[in-house]
């Protein structure tokens, strides 16, 4: 083997040179990506997570939801998303740069859930029973029930949790109980409803619209 040093090289420089194109370019490209900060209301966006909705970042993680979900609305040309009403706009580099895990996700046989808190039917009670019993607001979905984030306690009369979901029919609990979302339950709500990118940057609009196409016949 007396070329094994210049193979050793030679095999050294690609994984080098492929490191280096991918990871330096990323980092040149994101990774000085700053918040930007709004002079008309003072703010840095994007804003920081309640501490909340933190916790329900990791209940979001802890139960994979990632693997059914994204977290990624594609722009225009890319994609059917902005139809679909998942979002305003397409989601930027930026919005992330304050998450400590990106849940980009990639299969969706859910819905995308970068702005599920801007749709005007989700609130707290519809994600409480979405999770507890899919069916009762979903009906034949495949999302699974995540029952284990609810405790089903008896209730004492005129005793009810304002937390408790109003459920009738078949999704009731049995006469004298009540179904309330545990602390897990209620910081998962907290971050879904925190997921909402409706700010628009100003820099990244025009850095990120598309060029016109060329009209055809005009030099
Ligand atoms: C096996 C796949 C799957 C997994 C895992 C899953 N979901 Fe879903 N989810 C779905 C599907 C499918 C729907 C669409 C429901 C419908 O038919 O309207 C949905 C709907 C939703 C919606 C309503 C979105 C909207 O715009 O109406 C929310 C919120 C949601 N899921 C949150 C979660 C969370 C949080 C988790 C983890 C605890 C999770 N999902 C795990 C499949 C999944």
């Amino acid at each position: 083997m007396k070329n094994g040093l210049t193979i050793f090289a030679g095999i050294f420089a690609i994984v080098a040179a492929s490191w280096a194109g991918l990871l330096l370019t990323a980092h040149r490209q994101y990774g000085g990506l700053a918040q930007y900060v709004d002079a008309l209301d003072g703010n840095a966006y994007p804003l920081p997570l309640s501490g909340l909705a933190d916790q329900g970042r990791l209940v979001y993680e802890d139960l994979g939801c990632a693997t059914c979900h994204t977290q990624q609305v594609r722009r225009a040309d890319f994609g059917a998303d902005l139809d679909r009403k998942w979002g305003e706009r397409q989601s930027y580099a930026r919005d992330y740069i304050r998450e400590k895990t990106v849940h980009l996700g990639d299969s969706r046989l859910g819905p995308d859930l970068r702005n599920v808190a801007a749709r005007g039917y989700v609130d707290g009670t519809f994600l409480y029973k979405l999770l507890y019993a899919p069916h009762s607001v979903a009906p034949g979905t495949n999302m699974p029930a995540y029952p284990f984030l609810f405790d089903v306690r008896r209730v004492n009369p005129g005793q009810a949790s304002p937390l408790a979901l109003p459920f009738t029919g078949r999704f009731a609990p049995p006469a004298g109980s009540e179904v309330v979302p545990t602390r897990r339950a209620v910081a998962l709500a907290a971050y879904l409803l925190s997921l909402k990118d409706t700010y628009d940057y100003p820099v990244e609009r025009a850095k990120n619209t598309p060029p016109a196409p060329e009209k055809k016949g005009e030099h």
